[in-house]
């Protein structure tokens, strides 16, 4: 089936997931970065922290976003673990993290049974320099593997450079740019099947339809889960048919 949406917290539904049953699990979990102390980084609304004031457009709020350092580590490493026991052996993941989050991160990964192979780099040229500093301009995918790798025919860069889609293209206050997307989901084999559990307004598996993989999307906000199905609705466009999804709350 070319894609399954569930609207609900990603560890609950993982829970009812089978084991083997994705090839790559592509993910861009809630940062909870940002703010120098505690307090900013636990109590600003998703919306506050990466908006900037009087943005013309608002689009919906999300949760995940407001952990402590130490929370954040426990719950991607129980959500990591679950994902890998989703994954069939020689199976990929790849985690979406800042600079700040990269150690946790990358610590998290191996603590659920990940083999740490790497880190990708998002490079966006249209971040603001800062002055007597370095700019900011990167956001980082920690990669590694289930054990032992098959060597698949393709080569696959190491860094990306895109814009975050802006104006009517946006519809998702983080959301990741589709040809960014479209290369990542390559690490999967052909016709495999890419779990993202935390879709948000759906990039991934907009991105693993368009690139004739399957896509397991798990998403928490009512609002970006109703974004992401249509979304994936009008990426299969005229040939969508009943069969060819399930839709899950
Ligand atoms: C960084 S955004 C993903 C944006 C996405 N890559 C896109 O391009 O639209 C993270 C998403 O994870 C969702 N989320 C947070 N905690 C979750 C959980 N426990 N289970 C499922 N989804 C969750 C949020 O609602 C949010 O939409």
């Amino acid at each position: 089936m070319p894609f399954s949406l569930h609207q609900g917290d990603a560890l609950s539904v993982l829970a009812t997931l089978p084991d083997h049953c994705v090839d790559s699990v592509i993910t861009d979990p809630p940062y909870n970065s940002g703010g120098r102390t505690a307090k900013e980084r636990t109590s600003r609304t998703a919306t506050a922290k990466y908006t900037t004031a009087g943005a013309k457009r608002v689009l919906p709020d999300f949760t995940g976003e407001n952990m402590d350092q130490r929370s954040y580590g426990f719950w991607l490493t129980q959500i990591m673990t679950e994902a890998h026991r989703l994954a069939r052996p020689g199976g990929t993941a790849l985690l979406f993290t800042d600079w700040r989050q990269l150690p946790i991160t990358t610590d998290a990964f191996q603590a659920a049974g990940w083999l740490w192979r790497g880190v990708l780099a998002w490079h966006k040229p249209a971040a603001r320099p800062q002055k007597g500093r370095f700019t900011q301009n990167c956001e980082f995918m920690v990669w590694g593997s289930k054990g032992a790798m098959d060597a698949r025919p393709v080569y696959l860069p190491g860094m990306y450079t895109a814009s975050q889609p802006s104006g009517t293209k946006r519809q998702h206050i983080t959301q990741k740019p589709i040809e960014v997307m479209r290369e990542l989901v390559k690490i999967s084999p052909e016709q495999g099947t890419v779990l993202d559990f935390c879709a948000g307004s759906g990039s991934t598996g907009v991105a693993a339809l368009l690139e004739g993989r399957d896509f397991i999307g798990v998403e928490a906000s009512p609002e970006y889960a109703a974004i992401a199905r249509e979304r994936l609705k009008s990426t299969l466009g005229d040939t969508l048919t009943q069969d060819d999804f399930t839709l899950a709350t």
